[in-house]
């Protein structure tokens, strides 16, 4: 294998000048940074990181590997007959590229495409990548990614639709979940903690379609929180407060607005000796306690039977001397049995809810409990949302891409019909700035939570200035 057939026809200019820059800063490690000139690309310098010159390299060799080789041979090869095929190759390669490598690094460099060969194909330098946080894949061809807060489309690519479909047969399967006509979609997450979710034909119009949330291998804590400008620090001091003393809390927000992130960041929080049961679809939350009970839901079989839902979860998790119950996502029925558990006991139990404002997430709350089955009318619903739930808190991504905390709402109480519901911080949007910030502010509204009687009462007091509308809150944002 040689020559002409490489580079079969794409961006013939490019290619040769695009290469050598990145390779050679690439190559050694100890290259200095002056040298990592991005070719012909319009981006700014300064954002073209070596991580990502070592991603665009690595997706390079290994789309030019796809094209020459012959993929379903690889299944019923061993790792290191593969291995010896490929370093051939690959050493074919780099000369083409004028590419002085060593032998360490060529190893090293063999290694990881036998990784990406074997692993999960041209999704693992995107994986591996540290500062890609979403990998999105809409069919064969077409690959964005995440990097802080902003979507960008890659180089990667698969050999065609049956190649991607393939890699996401194997993680599905890897998973102990199937993919097929019958059953064209599937939540799975990899060994990682990773979150998948692939749609394929018919559903899928185009061809497969797979979108994987990356597992953050250190969780964004409160601190970080603050610090990125996701909130203020007093606001993160009445939110760890009102965990602290137990009280049930709704996390609202648009699908990745941070509602996850938030539960998790807020669980930290919860005393290590009390007994914790999480109960989540697909398994996410990274609780920092060591007295964790987590349960994850079961999709139906084959034949359609054997589901295990989250309602299911929740019931039996009463039976298991939780202190609190944290659910990933409250999206059904069980918004009963979670409510129920709120209210006889479970106080200090937590969930996250898909809606636009504190008062929408009230509405859907109570549209759930109608999803239960049971018959309640909608005043007992919306009195047991009153008696269960005592904090909302609302989070939103804005048009600037950051995900902020918009709104910390708490339910007082009914009257008449109607659940009583009233702002403690509300954000306060002044406008948007020339690079198309958001200029905003979450502030005190200067009402005094009723909740700070009831954690007073538990020896937890916050200073009351903490309300104090006037008080400049120190966002760091
Ligand atoms: N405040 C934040 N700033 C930056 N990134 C965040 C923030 N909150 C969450 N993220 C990231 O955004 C993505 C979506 O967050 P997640 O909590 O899963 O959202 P949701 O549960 O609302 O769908 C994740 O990759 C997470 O790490
Ligand atoms: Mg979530």
């Amino acid at each position: 294998m040689s020559g002409g057939m490489i580079w079969p026809g794409r961006k013939p200019v490019k290619t040769a000048a695009e290469a050598k820059p990145a390779s050679a800063a690439d190559a050694t490690a100890a290259a200095p940074a002056a040298k990592s000139v991005p070719a012909v690309k319009a981006a700014p310098a300064a954002e073209t990181s070596r991580l990502d010159q070592k991603t665009d390299l690595k997706v390079e060799l290994h789309q030019n590997l796809l094209d020459r080789i012959n993929l379903a041979a690889l299944e019923s090869m061993t790792r290191e007959q593969v291995g010896r095929d490929i370093g051939d190759i690959v050493a074919d390669m780099l000369k083409e590229m004028n590419h002085a490598l060593n032998l360490a690094e060529r190893k090293q460099l063999v290694e990881d495409i036998l990784d990406e060969l074997l692993g999960l194909g041209p999704l693992e330098p995107l994986l591996k990548d540290p500062s890609i946080t979403e990998v999105m894949v809409n069919t064969a061809y077409i690959v964005f990614i995440e990097r802080a807060g902003r979507i960008e489309e890659t180089k990667a690519k698969f050999a065609d639709n049956r190649h991607l479909l393939r890699i996401i047969q194997k993680i599905v399967s890897g998973m102990g979940r199937r993919i097929d006509e019958s059953s064209p979609m599937v939540d799975a997450r990899l060994p990682d903690g990773s979150r998948v979710n692939a749609i394929i034909p018919p559903l899928a119009v185009d061809g497969p379609i797979l979108t994987i949330r990356k597992f953050a291998k250190t969780p964004i804590n409160m601190e970080k929180l603050v610090s990125i400008g996701a909130m203020p620090e007093a606001c993160a001091e009445v939110l760890r407060a009102v965990v602290k003393g137990r009280r049930n809390v709704l996390i609202s927000g648009g699908t990745g607005s941070g509602k996850t992130t938030m539960l998790n960041a807020m669980s930290a929080s919860i005393g290590t000796h009390e007994r914790i049961v999480t109960i989540e679809d697909s398994a996410e939350l990274q609780l920092q306690q060591r007295h964790v009970i987590r349960l994850e839901t079961r999709p139906a079989n084959m034949e359609g039977r054997g589901e295990i839902n989250q309602r299911d979860l929740v019931k039996n998790s009463l039976r298991m001397r939780p202190d609190r119950i944290v659910l990933g996502e409250c999206r059904g029925g069980e918004a009963f049995d979670m409510l129920q558990a709120m209210n006889t006991g479970h106080d200090g139990s937590m969930t996250t809810i898909h809606a636009n404002t504190p008062r929408d997430s009230l509405s859907r709350l109570e549209q759930m409990i109608g999803m239960s089955g049971l018959e309640i009318s909608p005043k007992a619903a919306r009195a047991q949302i009153a008696s269960a739930i005592q904090v909302v808190i609302q989070l939103e991504r804005l048009s600037d891409g950051k995900r902020r905390l918009t709104s910390v709402a708490e339910v007082t109480g009914m009257e008449g019909e109607t659940v009583l519901l009233q702002e403690i911080f509300r954000f306060d949007r002044q406008g948007i700035d020339a690079q198309g910030n958001v200029i905003a502010e979450l502030k005190p509204t200067g009402i005094r939570p009723k909740f700070m009687e009831y954690l007073g009462a538990r020896g937890i007091h916050l200073p009351p200035n903490l309300f104090d509308p006037y008080r400049r809150l120190d966002s760091a944002a």
